[in-house]
């Protein structure tokens, strides 16, 4: 049985869903946090080591302005109504993405949330906010050439190891098992650094129809998988 440490979730199908239930997106949104409640509940009571969700990509920005405000309603009342439960679970909250780019409401909300968590052992529960994995990457590099410039690095320090200490994942474990939902089987700029040997999971479920026994059903399917990491079976 594979060991599993970290999960990836990407949420899709929320749109899908409002449309096929003719209801406004933003409520197709609202009935998305509602699974996630339940997902990171369960997640946290299976002491599964970290969970890291994309909530809101840089491209979502091209998104209606009326979507936009949803979404941005929603992470501020996430956080408000959630905080004290995940607390008293013991969950750590990061923020993956680019924090100074949000309104600045959000970026309080969240901000607070992660300060409040910092020293939380139980759950690492990583929110992916204004986030693009190229970014991440191109980011971390500019962070090791600027310090090999300043002469703080030497060009051969600059290993695996050093370039994931200049990720938002830094100190946590790669990704083990990514599940996307809706059917659609592409990674949509999340993760991608962390994602190399992970396994992949596309249910064809809209997001807010996902339940914890499907999320069930999938770590067990993770857990029968064969992993080689590049090696030979056996
Ligand atoms: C994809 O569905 C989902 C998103 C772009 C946002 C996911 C966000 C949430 C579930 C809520 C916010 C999160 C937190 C932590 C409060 P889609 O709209 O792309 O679906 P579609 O492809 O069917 O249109």
């Amino acid at each position: 049985m594979n060991e599993l440490k970290h999960v990836a979730i990407i949420m899709d199908g929320n749109g899908r869903w409002a449309k096929k239930n003719r209801i406004k997106t933003a409520l197709g949104h609202r009935r998305g946090v509602e699974a996630l409640r339940d997902i990171i509940r369960y997640s946290s009571d299976e002491g599964i080591f970290a969970l890291s969700i994309y909530a809101f990509s840089t491209e979502n920005w091209k998104r209606s302005k009326e979507e936009i405000e949803s979404l941005m309603q929603l992470i501020v009342d996430f956080f408000r109504s959630e905080i004290d439960e995940l607390d008293e679970k013991n969950v750590n909250i990061r923020i993956l993405g680019d924090i100074n780019g949000l309104p600045e409401k959000q970026r309080t909300v969240v901000l607070k949330a992660q300060e409040r968590t910092s020293n939380n052992t139980g759950l690492r529960l990583n929110i992916a906010l204004n986030y693009g994995a190229r970014a991440e990457i191109v980011h971390a590099a500019k962070q090791l050439a600027q310090k090999a410039f300043q002469g703080d690095l030497s060009v051969e320090e600059i290993t695996e190891e050093t370039f994931e200490n200049h990720l938002y994942t830094v100190g946590l474990p790669p990704v083990d098992l990514l599940i996307r939902t809706s059917g659609e089987q592409r990674l949509s700029n999340f993760l991608l650094y962390q994602l190399a040997y992970a396994e992949m999971i596309f249910p064809e479920v809209l997001w807010p129809d996902y339940t914890v026994e499907m999320y069930q059903t999938h770590l067990k399917e993770f857990a029968n998988r064969e992993r080689r990491f590049g090696g030979r079976k056996g």
